[in-house]
C-alpha cells in the first residue's frame, strides 16, 4: 500500500550504523550512545533526548545531512512511502546560523530533487527544540521564514513538552505563519489536553502526537469538528511508555470519534519500527484493513503542507 508519512525526524531516522560510520570518520567518542548489540541505548524520554542529541553531534556538515537524507528517503521508499514530511532542526545544522543553514539546505534540496525523480516526494518542516528555549526557537523561525517555499514548507516544535508552555513560543509561530508556512507542534504526548489547546491557539492545523486529547471528550469533539489532523506515532508512544502496549493506544478510538488521525514512525531506529511495522501492528491490534488505511492516507494527503498540485497528486 502507498503511504504518506507526516511525522519523521530526519536526525531521529539516522540508522545506528550510519552514525557509527560518521563517528569513526570524525574520531568522535560516542560511548554510551549504543548498547552491546549496536542499537541506540537510552532509558525513558529524557534519556532518549540525550541519546538523540549525542548521536546527532556527529552530523557536522552539509554533506553529512545530504548523505543522511539520501539514506532515509531510500529506506522510506522501500516501505511504500510516496510522500514524506521531515522534521529538520537548523539547530543541528550549523547552530541555526542562517548563512550556514542555507548551505545545509542546498545540499539537502539536491538530494530531495533526485529522490523525487525516483518516486518519493519530500518536504521539510523546520523544527524548534522546546527545551532550547524561546530565543533559540526564534532563530529557527527566522531560518524557516527566510527559506520558506520550495522544499521548506512548515514550521514545528519538538523536544521536551514539559518545558514552559507552547504559547511562550508564539512569536516564532507567528513569524512562520506570516511567511506562509504550515504549522504543527508536538503536544499531548507528555502533557494532557491543555497542552494541545495551547498548540491550537498558536494556529497549528496539525498536532504532533495529540493522543492525550482522549483525556477530555470535549477536546476530542473540537478536534473532529475543526478537522485538526493528528500526526500519531503509535510505536513511538509504546516504546517511550506513553502507553504500556498497543492495545491501550487510543489511535483507533480517536479515528472512531471522527478525529483525523494519520500514522508515522517519529524516530524509527530508536523505536525499532518502520512504516510497514506500524501498519502491521495496527492491522493485528485493531483489525484495521484497506478501508482504515485508505482513510488515514486520505486524511494525511488533505493535511500536507506542500503546494496544491503536489497534494492533488496524493489524493
Ligand atoms: N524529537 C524527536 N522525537 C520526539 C518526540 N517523540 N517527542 C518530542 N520531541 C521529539
Ligand atoms: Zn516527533
Amino acid at each position: 500500500m502507498k503511504k504518506i508519512e507526516l511525522h519523521l525526524h530526519l536526525e531521529g531516522a539516522a540508522p545506528p550504523a550510519f552514525i557509527r560510520g560518521l563517528a569513526a570518520e570524525k574520531h568522535a567518542d560516542l560511548s554510551g550512545v549504543f548498547d552491546e548489540r549496536g542499537n541506540y541505548a537510552y532509558d525513558g524520554f529524557e534519556g532518549f533526548l540525550r541519546c538523540y542529541e549525542a548521536a546527532t553531534s556527529v552530523l557536522r556538515t552539509p554533506r553529512d545531512f545530504a548523505r543522511l537524507l539520501a539514506e532515509v528517503l531510500e529506506h522510506s521508499a522501500e516501505q511504500g512511502v510516496i510522500y514524506t514530511e521531515l522534521f529538520v532542526s537548523p539547530e543541528f545544522c550549523g547552530g541555526a546560523d542562517l548563512s550556514a543553514w542555507r548551505d545545509y539546505l542546498a545540499a539537502m534540496v539536491e538530494v530531495a530533487d533526485t529522490a523525487s525523480a525516483q518516486g518519493i516526494d519530500s518536504r521539510a518542516i523546520l523544527t524548534a527544540i522546546r527545551h532550547f528555549g524561546p530565543d533559540r526557537a526564534r532563530r529557527t523561525a527566522v531560518c524557516a521564514a527566510e527559506t520558506a517555499g520550495g522544499w521548506v514548507t512548515g514550521f514545528g516544535m519538538g523536544g521536551a513538552e514539559s518545558v514552559g508552555r507552547a504559547t511562550d513560543y508564539a512569536w516564532s509561530f507567528d513569524c512562520a505563519r506570516e511567511a506562509g508556512l504550515g504549522l504543527t507542534c508536538h503536544a499531548g504526548e507528555w502533557r494532557g489536553p491543555e497542552s494541545i489547546r495551547d498548540a491550537l491557539s498558536l494556529g497549528c492545523t496539525r498536532i504532533g502526537h495529540g493522543v492525550r486529547a482522549t483525556e477530555d471528550p470535549g477536546l476530542v469533539r473540537e478536534l473532529a469538528d475543526k478537522a485538526v489532523t493528528l500526526e500519531v506515532c503509535p510505536g513511538s508512544n509504546v516504546a517511550l511508555g506513553v502507553y504500556p502496549d498497543w492495545r491501550s493506544h487510543p489511535v483507533a478510538r480517536l479515528a472512531d470519534a471522527g478525529v483525523r488521525v494519520t500514522v508515522s514512525t517519529d524516530d524509527p531506529p530508536f523505536f525499532h519500527t518502520t512504516m510497514r511495522h506500524e501498519y502491521d501492528r495496527l492491522a493485528d491490534t485493531f483489525a484495521w484493513g484497506d478501508t482504515e488505511f485508505m482513510q488515514i492516507n486520505r486524511w494525511a494527503a488533505e493535511a500536507v503542507f506542500c503546494d496544491p498540485a503536489t497534494r492533488d497528486r496524493l489524493l
